[in-house]
This record gives structure tokens, C-alpha cells and sequence, in this order.
């Protein structure tokens, strides 16, 4: 879609973050809104803003886990604007446990809004995004739809459904030939509200000795790396050269740069979970890291010597770009064997 101008976008989860940025820069560009959140108080302030923008907004307070709602809104969009060609399945939260204390319940509601809220908009939009003539489908996925880490099972399940949902989506549309497109948005750590909105399951303080509010101070740390601002733009313009997938932030575009080190956020977040722990069980032979520490690298990849994920947070890029192994000496370092 070369242009937003007199388009009409649908959004949901728009009270916050990028949901809320991505009104904004639409209006900006002259695109008509049909916004929804389930917190009403906030989607009024962003419907203020970008009205500001002299568009046409309307706002709907919506739980995007409930299938006939999100259904009924779609009809009601078409309806309110005579039609509908954007749908960005953008709501979504955060769950930090780990999976074998994980309540079934938290399982639950974070697939019911992380993932099947991104079914239920993509059905139900899409008929009417045919109708429109020209459409696209924008649904968020996260970096952790591409790499899991520890004590993001569920998320990562969720965010990991939403990548295959959309990629499969998006090939079916391609061999139709259809007037409507998808892409698949993979944000790296963005400074919004999901850190403070998630929830942390108690079991983490005993796990690792930190309080829940310590794991939220630190998850948005963590997630201090890309503003939501910047972070709608570079949406916007992967919709523009209709990308299948888009890597937002320079830490999830690190993680599939050929050359680069894993997504520091990544690396950062198991060794978070790893730091006070006490020390792992020995990694056995097959999966041992074998680093032969002060080995210069000469493949343009990762360094050759670091054969498991482990390592690599020990890997850095030499003055002439090529990487070196140091000693992966800190049990900070552990990551769960799984992973290596
Ligand atoms: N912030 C990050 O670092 C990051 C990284 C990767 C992916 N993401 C994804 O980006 C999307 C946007 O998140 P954000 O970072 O802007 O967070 P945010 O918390 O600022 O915004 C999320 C919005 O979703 C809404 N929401 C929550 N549950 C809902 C429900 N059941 N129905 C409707 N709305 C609901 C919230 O009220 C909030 O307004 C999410 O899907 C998130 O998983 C975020």
C-alpha cells in the first residue's frame, strides 16, 4: 500500500505503546481510524490526539480474546467508515514464568489475546479488506516469535503461532493473487507499557530471589532499546514496500544480521535468569561449549569456535569487524542447556 491518505485502519490495542503511535502517524498522513482497546480511558486520549490530525476516529472498547466482539466490530467499522482496508492485530501482553510452574489460566489468557485475538482480527477482517479493493494485514509477532528465551514459554508460543499464522496467511494471498497483503511484525524491545501491564508469576521470587516489581524494573530495562514512535514508522513503512516481515529496532535487525552478534536483548535476558542461580549441572560432551578462547574468527557469521548459544554473549567483534572468543567463564553465563 503505497499510501494511508482517505484509507480507513483499524487497530487494536491502541490505548498504549505502539498501538497508540501508529494512530497517531496515520492520522498524521491522512488515514481515517477505527481504534479499540480494552482500556476505554486511554483510547479516548489517543482518539484526541489524532483527531488532531483532522480524520475521521471511532473507538470501541473491545477484549480482543472475545471471538464474536472482535466480529461485530469489524461489521460495525465497515459500517461507521463504508469501508475498511488496514487491520493491525497489534493488542497484546506479556507473562514471565517459567513452564513447569506456569498456571494453566495465565497460559490461557495470554494465548487468548496474543494469539487467537490475532486469528479472530484477521477472519474477521479479511472479507471486508477484499471488499475495499485494496487491504493489508498487519499482525504483531514479537523478536520472541523468532527466538525463545527462558521464562517466556507462553509468549513465545504465542508470538511463535502468530509468525507461522501470518506467514502461511500471506503465501495463501500471494498464489490467490488477492488485493489484500500480510506482514509479520517482529519488535525488539520497544519502551511501552507491556512491561509494567504484564504479569509475573510469584514463583520467579523464590526462583531467583528478586521481587516482582524488581523483575518489571528490570524487563523494562530491557525493553528501553527502540521508542514506539520510531517503532510505527518503521511499521508504516514495511506496509508502504509491503515486506513480508519486519524486524523493528536495531536488536531484533542484529539477530538476523548476518554478521552481527545474537539480539543483545536476547543475550541479556538469559543471563538475567541465569545470574544467581546456582552454579548448572555439566553440560554433557554432546552439547559442551567447546570455545577455544583467543581463537580469532574468519567467517563473516558468528565465531566458528562458538558452537552453542551460550557462548555467543562471550563474543566480540575485533577492531577489524572479525570476532574473538573470551573464556566463558561466569555462571552469569549459564544459560539452560536447551538453549545451548
Ligand atoms: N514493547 C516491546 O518491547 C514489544 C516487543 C515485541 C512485541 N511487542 C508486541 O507489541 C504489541 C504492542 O504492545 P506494546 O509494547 O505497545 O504494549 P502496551 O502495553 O503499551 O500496549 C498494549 C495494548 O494492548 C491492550 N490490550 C491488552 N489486552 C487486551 C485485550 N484483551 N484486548 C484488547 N486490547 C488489549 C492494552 O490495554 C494496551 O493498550 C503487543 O502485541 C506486544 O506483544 C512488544
Amino acid at each position: 500500500m503505497k499510501s494511508f491518505k482517505n484509507k480507513v485502519a483499524a487497530i487494536t490495542g491502541a490505548a498504549s505503546g505502539m498501538g497508540r503511535t501508529l494512530a497517531v502517524e496515520l492520522a498524521r498522513r491522512g488515514c481515517n481510524l477505527a481504534i479499540s482497546d480494552v482500556n476505554d480511558a486511554e483510547l479516548v486520549k489517543t482518539a484526541e490526539l489524532a483527531s488532531q490530525h483532522g480524520v475521521r476516529v471511532t473507538v470501541r472498547k473491545l477484549d480482543v480474546s472475545k471471538r464474536d466482539e472482535v466480529y461485530a466490530w469489524a461489521d460495525e467499522v465497515v459500517r461507521d467508515h463504508g469501508k475498511v482496508n488496514l487491520i493491525f492485530n497489534n493488542a497484546g501482553v506479556a507473562l514471565t514464568a517459567p513452564i513447569e510452574h506456569m498456571k494453566i489460566s495465565d497460559f490461557e489468557w495470554i494465548m487468548g489475546i496474543n494469539f487467537w485475538g490475532v486469528v479472530y482480527g484477521t477472519q474477521a477482517f479479511l472479507p471486508h479488506l477484499k471488499a475495499s479493493g485494496e487491504g493489508h494485514i498487519i499482525n504483531t509477532s514479537s523478536l520472541f516469535g523468532l527466538m525463545a528465551v527462558p521464562t517466556q514459554g507462553a509468549y513465545n508460543a504465542s508470538k511463535f503461532g502468530v509468525r507461522g499464522f501470518t506467514e502461511a496467511l500471506r503465501m495463501e494471498l500471494d498464489m490467490e493473487g488477492a488485493c489484500v497483503s500480510a506482514t509479520c511484525v517482529h519488535p525488539g524491545g520497544i519502551a511501552t507499557n507491556i512491561a509494567n501491564a504484564g504479569k509475573v508469576d510469584p514463583i520467579m521470587e523464590k526462583l531467583t530471589g528478586q521481587s516482582v516489581d524488581a523483575h518489571k524494573r528490570r524487563a523494562n530495562k530491557l525493553i528501553n532499546v527502540t521508542t514506539a514512535e520510531s517503532a510505527a514508522l518503521q511499521i508504516l513503512e514495511a506496509v508502504e514496500n509491503n515486506e513480508r516481515r519486519v524486524l523493528v529496532g536495531n536488536d531484533a535487525k542484529k539477530l538476523l544480521w548476518p554478521s552481527g552478534r545474537p539480539g543483545s536483548l536476547i543475550g541479556n535476558w538469559a543471563n538475567w535468569w541465569g545470574a544467581g542461580r546456582p552454579s548448572p549441572p555439566a553440560l554433557s560432551s554432546s552439547t559442551a561449549c567447546r570455545c577455544t578462547c583467543g581463537t580469532p574468527a574468519r567467517a563473516r557469521t558468528t565465531c566458528p569456535s562458538c558452537c552453542c548459544t551460550a557462548c555467543r554473549p562471550a563474543c566480540t567483534p575485533t577492531r577489524a569487524g572479525r570476532r574473538r572468543c573470551r573464556p566463558n567463564t561466569a555462571s552469569s553465563v549459564w544459560i539452560y542447556p536447551a538453549l545451548a
